[in-house]
């Protein structure tokens, strides 16, 4: 470890959408990372709630959706004290920077984005919006408002975060340098959770057609219990981590008990050495989410009891926010020629 002494911590941002329910995948892969990492960086967590509207959506879940992640942000450990927990639409500057970069952005570069083809293509061309092509614009602009210098996401965002690079860039090179170009943060392959119902496929917050594919943070016990105890395995009884994706059911629940008990390879196989079986894997697994989780709904429920709090939070976060984010416009304002609205 290199001893940072005087020097400034460095910054992140990340943001999670308002939209469908978040995962065990989300909170593994994402919510505890950055609880635990808040404290060496300088912390920014977004609610992305204008990038919900991308896609068909309903404006009382957006609004129901919205406190809920906020609370569950601070329910897996995101102190509000610690770290800057805000909603994106609070903020006008994200949406005011999102046109500025959009008239910067060369169409080619969006019509190329593999995540607005694949969403695009699930829906009736008529009703593709305009927003979702210019999705992975408004997510530079969150990047770019707080000089974020990294940006930790899930693979899939890879390509949205080469492209904030690529803008960034660009705006320094035509006006001067003014934005700070983030890196990428990526967790390692181990650390993405698969579907319950398909373990070769991402655990999805959002795939609302299959009951089994998912265990959702505030999925009651019997629940988590039911899904997990359905979860697709193979025809073997061997309990090992194993790449080979015929078996990757036994590999990914082998992943989840790790990732919930923190134990290391060996002791998660040693703790299996007297399974008789995957049912005997999986009501393990039951046990250790159910652990896992029970801490994170007491503190959301608590969180969420007291009416008023998670949004009296959000509204102090959204001033903090505000004063990075501001002063970034302000300077792109000025680099690009507008005039100033006040002498
Ligand atoms: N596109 C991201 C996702 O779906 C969410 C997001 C929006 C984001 N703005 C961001 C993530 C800024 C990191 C930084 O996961």
């Amino acid at each position: 470890m290199s001893n940072n002494g005087s020097k400034k911590r460095k910054r992140v941002l990340s943001g999670v959408q308002p939209s469908g329910n978040l995962t065990i995948g989300n909170y593994l892969g994402a919510l505890k990372q950055w609880a635990r990492e808040q404290h060496n960086f300088e912390s920014f967590f977004c609610v992305v709630d204008l990038h919900a509207i991308t896609v068909p959506f309903d404006p009382d879940e957006l609004r129901t959706k919205t406190r809920e992640v906020a609370a569950l942000y601070m329910a897996s450990g995101i102190d509000p004290e610690i770290s800057t927990i805000f909603v994106q639409s609070h903020l006008p500057a994200h949406s005011e920077l999102s046109w500025l970069l959009n008239c910067l952005t060369p169409l080619g570069w969006l019509n190329r984005m593999t995540q607005f083809k694949d969403k695009a293509a699930k829906q009736q061309a008529e009703s593709v919006s305009s927003g979702l092509l210019n999705y992975p614009v408004l997510m530079a602009a969150d990047i770019l408002l707080y000089q974020a210098d990294a940006v930790p996401v899930g693979d899939d965002q890879r390509q949205h975060l080469e492209l904030t690079r690529d803008v960034a860039q660009r705006f320094n090179h035509m006006f001067g340098d003014t934005f700070t170009v983030p890196e990428a943060m990526i967790p390692p392959s181990g650390a993405r959770i698969k579907a319950l119902d398909e373990p070769t496929a991402k655990m999805s917050k959002s795939q609302v057609d299959s009951e089994y594919h998912a265990a959702y943070l505030l999925d009651p016990p019997n629940r988590i219990k039911k899904k997990i105890m359905r979860a697709v395995t193979d025809s073997g009884r061997d309990i090992e981590f194993s790449t080979d994706p015929e078996r990757a059911g036994v590999n990914n629940l082998l992943e989840i008990y790790q990732a919930f008990t923190e134990k290391s390879s060996e002791e998660v196989l040693a703790d299996f050495a007297d399974a008789r079986g995957y049912g005997d894997l999986k009501k393990r697994v039951v046990e250790v989410v159910n652990e896992g989780l029970t801490p994170i709904q007491q503190r959301y429920n608590d969180l969420t009891s007291e009416a008023g709090y998670v949004d009296e939070i959000l509204a102090k976060g959204a001033e903090r926010a505000a004063e990075v984010a501001n002063a970034t416009l302000e300077l792109v304002r000025e680099r690009m020629g507008f005039l100033k609205a006040h002498v």
